[in-house]
């Protein structure tokens, strides 16, 4: 099949006309190690069984701690978690400093808010060009009573206000 030439920067600009909600994903690796990162590619796939998705760029240093059978907890963040959001897309080293996590399901770290909480452990994995698509069970979830989402839409974070 023949690809056309897209221009990156403005195909980006084009996939970013789509709002998102903004998670930060955590996991712990082998080595004990307390991995986060955050992502908006966040999305549902099926009710029964209970299913989500996301994708992970095969660049981030967090990816060999996703595969499969791995566990890990997405935190929906609230508006208020821009700063939050901000510190987990970094590549520092200690993103977790100054939180008061708990650990789940597998011993994952668990963030003290958001806006809604799923457990997962990682069902499927399939290739998705310069991403891999994580498709995870959900095993426990949590809802906070803040409904007032964090955004993110053309590069950059947005409020939502209901009608
Ligand atoms: C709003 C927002 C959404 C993001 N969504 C994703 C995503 O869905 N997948 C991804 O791989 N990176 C995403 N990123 C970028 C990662 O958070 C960033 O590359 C981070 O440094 C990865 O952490 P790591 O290098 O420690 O693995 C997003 C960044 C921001 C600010």
């Amino acid at each position: 099949m023949t690809q056309p030439e897209f221009e990156p920067r403005d195909f980006r600009n084009a996939l970013g006309k789509f709002p998102t909600g903004v998670t930060i994903i955590t996991t712990k690796n082998e080595s004990g190690e307390l991995i986060g990162m955050t992502a908006s590619s966040f999305n549902t796939v099926s009710l029964n069984p209970p299913l989500i998705l996301w994708s992970i760029d095969k660049g981030a240093r967090s990816l060999p701690s996703f595969g499969e059978g791995h566990h890990f907890a997405v935190h929906v963040l609230s508006e208020h978690q821009q700063d939050l959001s901000n510190t987990f897309a970094t590549k520092s080293e200690d993103k977790f400093a100054g939180l008061d996590v708990t650990f789940g399901i597998g011993e994952v770290p668990l963030l003290p808010e958001f806006n809604a909480r799923f457990q997962c452990v990682c069902q499927h994995e399939y290739d998705g060009g310069d991403h891999v698509i994580l498709v995870g069970r959900v095993l426990d979830y949590e809802t906070a009573d803040c409904n007032k989402p964090l955004v993110f839409h053309s590069g950059s974070y947005a409020k939502v206000s209901h009608e």
